[in-house]
């Protein structure tokens, strides 16, 4: 399902006080947040959740930070979501991503890079699922959970 992905404040970004102006950027985008919640990952599932990055040299520093406070995570909803919000994040290090994408104004190093967002239509789904079950995605047409 093209439509829908996954994205989370991370957690320096929330202690910057920006989740307010980063929800109202991805929201003023089209997206639609079917979904929301904040909670502080702890390392393990921190580790669970970055699992397909778990060889690569910066996996203890990447689940480290992301379980070092709260992150805010929302679901999203939108004609071509991943794609869509992966060029409103811009890229993964902040100094290579675009004027006016959210890394570019919120992020401050690769690790701590603002927000994360899903990266396929296969992992959007997944992702989606490791946060939340059905009961808490606002229901639509095109996803009738009930
Ligand atoms: P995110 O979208 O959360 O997905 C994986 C994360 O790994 C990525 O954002 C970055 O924060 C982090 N990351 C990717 N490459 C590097 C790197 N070379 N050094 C440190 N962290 C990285």
């Amino acid at each position: 399902m093209s439509d829908r992905t996954l994205t989370f404040i991370k957690p320096e970004a929330v202690d910057d006080g920006y989740a307010g102006k980063i929800i109202s950027i991805i929201e003023s985008a089209g997206f639609k947040i079917i979904g929301s919640k904040m909670i502080r990952m702890n390392l393990k599932t921190a580790r669970e959740f970055y699992k397909v990055h778990q060889e690569k040299e910066f996996f203890e520093g990447l689940t480290e930070y992301a379980s070092s406070g709260p992150i805010f995570i929302l679901c999203l909803e939108k004609d071509n979501a991943v794609e869509d919000l992966r060029k409103l994040i811009g890229a993964t290090d902040p100094e290579k991503a675009a004027e006016g994408t959210i890394r570019k104004l919120f992020g401050k190093t690769i690790r701590r890079n603002g927000i994360h967002a899903s990266d396929s239509n296969e992992n959007a789904e997944k992702e989606i699922a490791f946060f939340f079950s059905k009961f808490e995605l606002l229901q639509s047409s095109s996803h009738d959970i009930h």
